[in-house]
């Protein structure tokens, strides 16, 4: 029957009822679209689990703290529903902006010190919006199971925290990050780079790597791992801004100094004018 598109919460909300009366197991990915492999790893991992899959597309223009940033985010529609399609996602949810935001929302999801650090330190406001649009998908869907990459870090920590502090009724599931063959992390703001940037932009892998050997090798000094891992950036390379490399605890995402158990070091990369962010969890000493 093929995916189906339901750009209307009543309509999408009658659409789940029957599933529901099938006594169907309903998998959520909420997405912004401009799917790639990552997103369909979340999608796979959603249809081996669940009888009803619904993929959500929605650029959400409250979580853009820059107005060039939601401009210049990709749109292509036409483009995911072939692939929701082929990856046998049942409901395609792309709502229009006033479909999901009648009126400005007044109550909204605080994320406390969780958003205090790395892209919340640098993206004032963010995760509140992020916390804020996945509530309202949980409303809207109600589903059983939610699907989230672990290249988010941060969202998905803030998102399973929110989940457990407000019993929101989801079980929450973190998907390893996909990568290209050279370990750049797979993400739509890919796209936005030149050839030349895209070479570039494999050295935040690179010091995130560098990090982890290091700390592989025994370094618990959490300052001297994000200084040698920096200086993987190359500093010549005039396209290249790193905005933070940080080690944080992975569950509070507060930055940890020695490194005494598993950490995720996260960082930030400016490539022109495309900001990458990646993450890799780090178990110590081996
Ligand atoms: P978006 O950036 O489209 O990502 C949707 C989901 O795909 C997120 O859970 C993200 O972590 C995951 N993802 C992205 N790149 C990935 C990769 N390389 N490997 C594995 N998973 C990857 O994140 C958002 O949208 C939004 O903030 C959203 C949660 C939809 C709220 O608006």
């Amino acid at each position: 029957m093929g995916a189906e598109l339901v750009e209307s919460i009543e309509h999408l909300r009658q659409r789940l009822t029957e599933a529901r009366r099938a006594n169907a197991t309903i998998g959520l990915v909420p997405t912004m679209g401009a799917l790639h492999a990552g997103h369909v790893r979340l999608i796979e991992e959603a249809r081996h689990e669940c009888q009803a899959v619904v993929v959500s597309i929605f650029v959400n223009p409250l979580q853009f703290d820059r107005e060039d940033d939601l401009r210049r985010y990709p749109r292509r529609l036409d483009q995911d529903r072939q692939l929701c399609d082929r990856f046998g996602v049942d409901l395609v949810f792309a709502p229009a902006v006033t479909e999901m935001y009648p009126v400005p929302p007044a109550c909204t999801i605080d994320v406390g010190h969780l958003a205090d650090h790395l892209c919340g330190k640098y993206r004032p406001g963010h995760f509140h919006s992020v916390a804020t649009v996945v509530m309202k998908l949980f409303g809207i869907v109600q589903p059983d199971r939610a699907y989230f990459g672990e290249k988010d870090a941060q969202q998905l920590a803030i998102i399973r925290r929110f989940v457990a502090d407000l019993n929101v009724p989801v079980r929450i599931v973190g998907v390893p990050t996909v990568r290209e063959p050279d370990g750049l992390a797979l993400s739509s703001r890919n796209a936005q780079l030149g050839p030349a940037e895209r070479q570039s932009a494999i050295a935040l892998f690179r010091a995130l790597k560098a990090a982890d050997r290091r700390i592989a090798s025994g370094d618990t000094d959490a300052e001297q791992v994000k200084r040698l891992a920096a200086a993987e950036i190359p500093p010549d390379d005039p396209s290249l801004r790193l905005e933070y490399l940080e080690i944080v605890d992975p569950e509070t995402m507060q930055p940890v100094t020695a490194i005494t158990g598993p950490v995720r070091v996260a960082g930030a990369l400016w490539v022109g004018s495309t900001r990458l962010i990646d993450n890799v969890l780090s178990l110590g000493a081996t």
